[in-house]
């Protein structure tokens, strides 16, 4: 039963390459995202080709106070925070020494905005999935918070964020809802019975499909992350061919791959075949071709070539999940690779076809970020499921899966 009610987050999201913070508000059915600050690592794991997690936590901790302190400004209602609540909140950050110092720095300005108590209901962080050095930082951070503020912590699934993004930009899904996540770390559909009622109908075997973007790139030559870059590439070739044209110039050269595990009839992906079938076509090309260097519109045939896969799969794993589950009114999508044009159109594409409502996220909110975080704590709160953890238990999750509880 929804409450009626008004209700105020600040979340928190460190999971992977993104530093996020954000303010979000439910007001009248509404989920709006009062405030955000997000640093993006992007150009600094670029030179690896990936995200490199040591890296990433050491740049959340750098940014992580600086975030928090723009994003609240002088806001807040002044209090006095006891020396045994500031050495308990310095002893939630032992693991995190750059952002411990930031933090003792900070809190012993008595002006800074740590001594200002913000007027949030909840500390909502992400907790897993993602790469446990990153998600430690936040976690230690929503914990040293708590402390001074005396504001209960939220540990979130990052993947149950990305699924409830779509609520930013709609009124209330329909249920019973299919959701396909499809993310740098993750591709997964999930039958959604209600919020926080989650059961994973099939996963990856091996490498998501932003994974496979991204080390697809890689072969390429092409920069991280590598989807954007793919689907610019592809995107070029089908503003300057039809589909038809583009498909038998992929002929003449050979360029056909794989669409793995269409055929298997069941819900489970399999995206690292796809991934080494671009390697051995670069590879044959390269020979054929007597070149160290594919030429551009080969790189792009190959990059168009990708894409019709990924979108074939998914369309027909749709396809199996909505035979399995007939009753479904609307499908979710979430997670980075959603923010690619050309699939999202298909994936309406096939919503139109099954009399189904279709809910994405906006392109901002696809890739990850902390309005998703804030958003997931507040339906909780809202939808009566919301179980807030002593910061001393709250752990980081790698491996947490979205229909566990946490
Ligand atoms: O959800 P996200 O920001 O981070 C994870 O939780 O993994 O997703 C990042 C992934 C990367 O693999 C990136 O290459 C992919 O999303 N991505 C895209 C596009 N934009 C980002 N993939 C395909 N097309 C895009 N336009
Ligand atoms: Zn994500």
């Amino acid at each position: 039963m929804e409450k009626k009610q008004e209700k105020k987050v600040l979340a928190i999201e460190t999971s992977c390459d993104e530093t996020a913070v954000a303010l979000v508000s439910y007001a009248n059915g509404m989920y709006t995202p009062l405030g955000q600050e997000l640093y993006s690592q992007i150009d600094i794991h670029k030179e690896y080709g990936g995200v490199f997690p040591m890296l990433a936590k050491r740049e959340h901790g750098k940014n992580l106070l600086f975030l928090t302190e723009k994003l609240l400004g002088g806001s807040g209602t002044p209090i006095s925070i006891s020396e045994e609540h500031i050495q308990k909140a310095l002893t939630f950050l032992d693991r995190e020494v750059e952002l411990q110092n930031f933090f003792k720095e900070c809190i012993h300005n008595s002006e800074s905005f740590l001594h200002k108590k913000p007027d949030v209901d909840m500390i909502a962080v992400t907790a897993g999935p993602g790469l446990e050095p990153a998600l430690w930082v936040g976690i230690s951070f929503a914990k040293a918070l708590s402390t001074l503020w005396n504001i209960e912590v939220l540990p979130i699934n990052h993947m149950e964020g990305h699924i409830v993004s779509v609520l930013a930009d709609s009124a209330d899904a329909s249920f019973p809802a299919l959701a396909l996540l499809i993310s740098g770390g993750h591709t997964e559909l999930v039958y959604t019975e209600q919020w926080g009622s989650y059961h994973i109908l099939g996963g990856t075997k091996d490498d998501a499909v932003g994974e496979a973007y991204d080390k697809v790139a890689r072969i390429l030559s092409l920069t991280y992350p590598g989807g954007p870059e793919i689907s610019k590439k592809a995107e070029y070739v089908r503003s300057v061919h039809t589909v038809d044209e583009a498909e038998s110039l992929c002929a003449t050269h050979n360029i056909k791959l794989p669409r793995p595990m269409l055929h298997s009839n069941d819900t489970s992906f399999s995206f690292s075949g796809l991934k080494t079938a671009v390697l051995y076509l670069v590879r044959d090309l390269k020979k054929n071709l007597n070149t160290e260097i594919l030429p551009e519109d080969i790189v792009n045939l190959i990059c168009f070539e990708f894409e019709e896969s990924v979108v074939e799969v998914l369309i027909k794993k749709l396809e199996t999940a909505k035979e399995q589950k007939a009753e479904i009114k609307s499908l979710i999508v979430g997670g980075g690779v959603i923010a690619n044009t050309y699939i999202r159109k298909h994936l309406s594409d096939w919503c139109v076809k099954e009399e189904i409502i279709f809910l994405k996220p906006t392109q901002t909110l696809s890739t990850d970020n902390a309005v998703m975080i804030g958003i997931a704590a507040l339906v909780q709160m809202i939808h009566s499921y919301a179980k807030p953890i002593q910061p001393e238990n709250i752990v980081a999750r790698g491996g947490w899966k979205v229909d566990e509880l946490y």
